[in-house]
Formats: C-alpha cells, structure tokens, sequence
C-alpha cells in the first residue's frame, strides 16, 4: 500500500529538480534516433513529457512525422504541441516508440503502468521497430518488483474475483484509487497494484497473470525493448538488447 502511495506521489510531482534533469538527458538522446518521415510511438509519464515536449519544437522547425500516442493525456499534450498524430490501425508498424518505465532491471525487462497506461503502451511497443526505454537512474534495478508494485488491469466487471486469484500467485493485492475513488484507465477498467516484492520469473509471471479471465494486461514488459537510455549523475548511458547474453 505505501510503496503503492509512494509511487503515486512521486509520480505524480515527477520527482527531484536533479531527477528532472537526468530524465531531460535521457529524453534528449532518444529524439536524436528521430528521422524525417517516421511514425513514433509516444509513451506516457513525466520522462516521456521531455521527450515529446522536444519532438514538438523538431516539428515546428520542419520535421515532418506522426506520433501514435499511448494514453488519452499524451494525445492532448502532443496536440498542444501541434504534433500531427495517427493511430496504429492506420499504419503496418511504428518506426521507433519512445517510452518511460517504473523499474527496469539487466535483462532490460521492465514494470510500467505507474500512470496505468500499460495496456496501450504495450500495444504500440509490440507494434513497433524500435522501442527505447527512457529513465533516470533510480529506475534501474535489481530485481523486478523489488521498489514497485506491478500493475494490472482488468476488467471492472468481478474486479474482487480476479483481485482474489492474482493474491493466489503470491502477492499483495490492491485497487488503484484516486481520492478515494476507484482509478479508471483509458479502457474504461480498473488497475489492481500487486505487490510480489522481488519477482524471480517475470517471463513466467507475466504469462500467468495475463490467463486469468478478467485480466486485460500486465506491467510486465518481457523482451520488448531495444534500448533503455539512462539518464544519471555521472552523465549518460545506453543499454543495448544486443549486448545481453541470456
Ligand atoms: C505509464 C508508465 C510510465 O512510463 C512510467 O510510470 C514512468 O513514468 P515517469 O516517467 O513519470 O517516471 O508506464 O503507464
């Protein structure tokens, strides 16, 4: 429950002046991959934000692409910036999507949904060529779950039922509110936070939860990204999927 708030809140300020700042370094890597022509994904989160903050500006000096936002809050900042959009059922694949993550770990597998815009996220991230994950160095750590809890989303429809069966797989389970007020994602369904501490199988886990009837999808992202860039004091840093040995 509290890492549960802690997140929330952090989230929700978008972290420490320092923090900012490495996820600005981040986000300034990644539109360099940008390329005139390209349909991006656009993730979700404050990470991203520096991101498609800096596509609008490459836009307004010329650049000519169309992004396929994740979450109803991306599309309405990416239009305030006059960033022309599409959807992913008009195009055959996404060039390169830009995205933030909770937690990443050495296999670059990650948790996201802290905003609860995972189902869609991990759409266009299927979807797409190129997936770069964008954090500042807090994100990365060694075990998934150990700093945040891994977000669920299901379907309002029986939400107790399906919270019950995701605690049998050993976690601690809670629905996502708002001021007391259940969290509605984009989809219309509810997020249930669970709690697993330090996951040992994400690949497992993943796969597990996704088969319990109710769940729509998991935070869980298992091999879907190419590159995470990491914002950090020290200054910048890339990890490669081609560098992994598994
Ligand atoms: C939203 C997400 C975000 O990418 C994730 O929560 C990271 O957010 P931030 O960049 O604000 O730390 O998964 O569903």
């Amino acid at each position: 429950m509290y890492k549960f708030l802690y997140s929330l809140l952090h989230y929700l300020a978008g972290g420490s002046v320092e923090q900012q700042e490495m996820k600005k370094q981040a986000a300034d890597k990644a539109v360099q991959y940008i390329e005139d022509g390209m349909t991006i994904g656009l993730g979700t989160g404050s990470t991203v934000e520096f991101a498609i903050k800096k596509i609008g500006e490459m836009v307004k000096t010329g650049l000519h692409i169309e992004g396929v936002p994740t979450s109803l809050k991306t599309k309405r900042f990416a239009t305030e910036l006059q960033i022309p959009l599409t959807e992913l059922d008009d195009r055959t694949e996404i060039d390169i999507t830009i995205d933030g993550a909770d937690e990443v770990d050495s296999n670059l597998n990650l948790i996201k949904g802290g905003g609860g815009a995972l189902t869609r996220e991990k759409i266009i991230a299927y979807h797409s060529k190129k997936v770069i994950i964008i954090v500042d160095e807090t994100k990365i750590v060694k075990g998934l779950g150990c700093d945040c809890a891994l977000p669920v989303e299901v379907t309002r429809f029986a939400w107790a039922a399906t919270k019950k069966t995701l605690e049998k797989l050993g976690c601690t389970a809670e629905l996502r509110k708002i001021m007391d007020e259940a969290f509605i994602t984009d989809n219309q369904n509810y997020i249930i936070d669970c709690e697993f501490g330090k996951i040992a199988d994400p690949e497992t886990l993943e796969k597990d939860i996704n088969n319990i009837p109710g769940v729509l999808e998991n935070g869980l992202f298992i091999d879907l990204v190419d590159e995470v860039i990491v914002g950090s004091k020290q200054g910048m840093m890339t990890l490669e999927r081609q560098n992994i040995v598994q």
